[in-house]
């Protein structure tokens, strides 16, 4: 189907997500109205286990799909046949989960007569301030999730460069770790975030991975190790206030590095643009603070999502659709989902690393 010149300055896109552990449908407006944005975390279905189990992740994404879209369209006062494309998370991600909403999105195109729009989840992140904001291109992203810790030049839609990523875990990964070893339960980010809200920063010393090294990759895997050896010397079972310190303690020193190895990559940039924070990690009040901050020492603007956007949802998908839609992107109904899925070119190079 041709889009109108009005329709493609203005799309109304259909956007699902199903990529990790929440289930999400969407749609949102060319102008930037998110019209709806329903998100059904699955956390009761995994919390038992301690982290996202992937066979009940993807049986839960078919149980829910079908009425959370339903939902996003009746919240939107809108039918099918009004919205314009119809964008679904096609990787990164759990295979099964993808699968589950490619395949929707797949189906409601071909019924619906749409063309159909795979996006990246990690795009979906790295366009959201775009969304919130309308920061024009280029800026500089810092996207911090459970699965990537990546510093990326943003160029333009589908331009993204890499300065620097983890060399072992993911920072979101590094928080849900240290929750566990903490006993605070499942998703960890959040939990340890309160739990720092009344801990001493300064009582534990931490060793403070990368700071000062040249280039802006990220490790915390030696983090998390010191973090399990401080652990290890406190009595148990563990206080609140041993609890609050170790949390505190912690993420000082995410935020830290976060803002050191950030700050490189400002350095790194040709000029001076906006600095942009996005993924779940952004989430926590104490990071974005520190890199507010950051910004503001370095004269540049700041950008970081509403908290619910930060997370994973598919108002991010949907606007991300609406930007390659404009774009005049559509991709084949035979569209391959993909676990892997890097966003940058050279790292997407045959052989490259992930
Ligand atoms: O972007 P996201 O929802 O899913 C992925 O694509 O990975 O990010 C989830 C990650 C989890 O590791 C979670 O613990 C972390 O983001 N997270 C946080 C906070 N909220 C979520 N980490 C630190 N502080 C938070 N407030
Ligand atoms: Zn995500």
């Amino acid at each position: 189907m041709e889009p109108s010149a009005a329709m493609a300055a203005h799309p109304l896109v259909l956007g699902i997500e199903s990529s990790c552990d929440e289930t999400a449908a969407a749609v949102v407006a060319g102008d930037g109205r998110i019209l709806s944005n329903v998100v059904l975390s699955q956390l009761d279905d995994h919390r038992a286990y301690g982290g996202v189990v992937p066979e009940i992740a993807a049986r839960a994404h078919v149980s829910h799909l079908d009425g959370l879209i339903k939902r996003a369209l009746d919240e939107a006062g809108v039918a099918l046949a009004d919205v314009d494309a119809v964008a679904a998370t096609a990787g990164p991600g759990l295979i099964g989960g993808v699968i589950v909403g490619l395949t929707t999105a797949k189906a409601l195109a071909l019924g619906a007569g749409k063309p159909l729009i795979g996006i990246n989840h990690l795009e979906g992140h790295a366009l959201t301030p775009r969304l919130v904001s309308g920061v024009a291109f280029p800026y500089l992203l810092l996207l911090v999730s459970g699965g990537h810790c990546q510093l990326l030049a943003v160029d333009g839609i589908g331009r993204y460069r890499r300065l620097g990523t983890t060399i072992d875990d993911a920072v979101g990964e590094a928080f849900d770790k240290v929750a566990k070893m903490l006993g605070l339960g499942y998703p960890g980010g959040p939990a340890v975030e309160r739990a720092a809200e009344a801990g001493d920063p300064a009582r534990f010393s931490l060793p403070r991975p990368m700071i000062g090294r040249p280039g802006c990759d990220f490790s915390f895997s030696g983090l998390k190790t010191a973090v399990r050896e401080v652990i290890a010397t406190l009595p148990v079972p563990l206080s609140d206030r041993d609890r609050a310190d170790v949390a505190a303690s912690f993420q000082a020193v995410v935020a830290n590095v976060l803002a050191d190895r950030t700050r490189r990559a400002i350095e790194m940039m040709p000029a001076p643009c906006p600095l942009v924070v996005a993924g779940g990690v952004a989430a926590n009040k104490a990071i974005r603070a520190r890199l507010e901050d950051l910004a503001r020492t370095r004269g540049i603007p700041f950008v970081a999502p509403p908290i619910k956007l930060c997370t994973d949802n598919a108002a991010m998908i949907a606007w991300a659709g609406v930007e390659h839609f404009r774009a005049g992107h559509q991709d084949p109904l035979d569209l391959k989902p993909r676990a892997r899925w890097p966003l940058d070119a050279e790292a997407a190079a045959p052989g490259a690393k992930a």
